[in-house]
């Protein structure tokens, strides 16, 4: 927090301290008792968070908690109407903050802020586990593709990099996914020769087109290919996975505007671990991108 020369004397107990206003450590370790997902060491009580939040942010605002222990400020956030991105890599992620927010949005959590606010529930949330990183240095420090990568991994990683379904072909072995009917993906760690291309070529034929991700290909340039096969695009797995990623901002320019909703699902096909989602929700289909298809809950 940034204080002016006047305040820098002001010993910072003193504006938290009121604990009629901004509650206890004490009131958090009750509110996460009520909610019987389990003790954490250090959970803030709802009010302070709540204090905080209506400090910083507007209804509809996003808050951020990159590490979120007890899920504290993700509750708070939800029940103020803000929406939230919760980072944690404890297993509590499970134990306590999925289970908490669960509650929250069935509105079963009446502690905390829920009746300063007249929380009734609603809303929902997804969830995301992160891969492990798709790029890393081989010994030679060189960057290679992750060997704990396997061949559908890696396609379907590609496939949300460049912006296509991941949907492999059970019929045609070089549609990995395809980003309209006429346009498709193929991903290969092998190095191609000019015939594997022509081949691919022949075979996509002149009203399809193809991307083809490849750890290299052989006997032609990329200029040369071009011209030879316009309906392939090749691209080269390490080159291009780090021509999407950012190195050495301060400030990094994660798109989280177009996140796509959810999709209506039948309660029976409810995914098992879908932290899921609640009441009220409406959906629609914006199209994959980097939250392309987290597990996700029922509407
Ligand atoms: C002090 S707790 C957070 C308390 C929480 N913000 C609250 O207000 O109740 C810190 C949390 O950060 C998590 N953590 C530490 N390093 C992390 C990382 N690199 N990524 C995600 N979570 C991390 C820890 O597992 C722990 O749950």
């Amino acid at each position: 927090m940034y204080l002016s020369e006047a305040a820098e004397g002001i010993i910072p107990t003193t504006l938290w301290a009121d604990g009629a206003e901004f509650g206890h450590n004490q009131d958090g370790i009750r509110e996460l008792r009520a909610l019987e997902v389990g003790d954490f060491p250090t959970p803030k009580p709802e009010k302070l968070i709540s204090k905080v939040v209506s400090l910083a942010t507007n209804p509809n605002d996003l808050v951020l908690d990159s590490f979120a222990g007890s899920g504290t400020t993700g509750a708070v956030a939800h029940k103020m109407g803000r929406r939230w991105i919760m980072v944690e890599l404890g297993e509590h992620c499970h134990t306590h903050i999925i289970s908490r927010l669960k509650k929250v949005i069935d509105g079963e959590d009446q502690g905390g802020i829920s009746k300063a606010v007249d929380w009734q529930g609603g809303g929902g949330f997804r969830y995301y586990r992160l891969a492990p990183t798709l790029i890393v240095n081989d010994r030679w420090g060189n960057p290679v593709i992750n060997p704990e990568y396997n061949a559908a991994q890696l396609a379907e990683a590609l496939a949300k990099l460049e912006g296509f379904i991941y949907a492999p072909s059970e019929t045609c072995w070089w549609q990995h996914g395809h980003s309209s009917e006429r346009d498709f993906l193929f991903v290969t760690t092998q190095n191609l020769s000019a015939e594997q291309l022509q081949a691919l070529s022949d075979e996509v034929g002149s009203n399809q087109s193809l991307l083809i991700c490849c750890a290299a290909f052989r006997g032609v340039t990329a200029a040369q290919a071009s011209q030879r096969w316009p309906n392939l695009t090749l691209k080269k797995i390490p080159k291009m996975v780090l021509a999407r990623c950012e190195w050495g901002h301060d400030d990094y320019s994660l798109n989280v505007a177009n996140l796509p909703m959810a999709a209506p699902q039948p309660p029976s096909l409810t995914p098992a671990l879908s932290p899921q989602v609640g009441r009220g929700r409406k959906t629609a289909d914006a199209g994959p991108d980097l939250f392309g298809d987290g597990e996700e809950g029922k509407a």
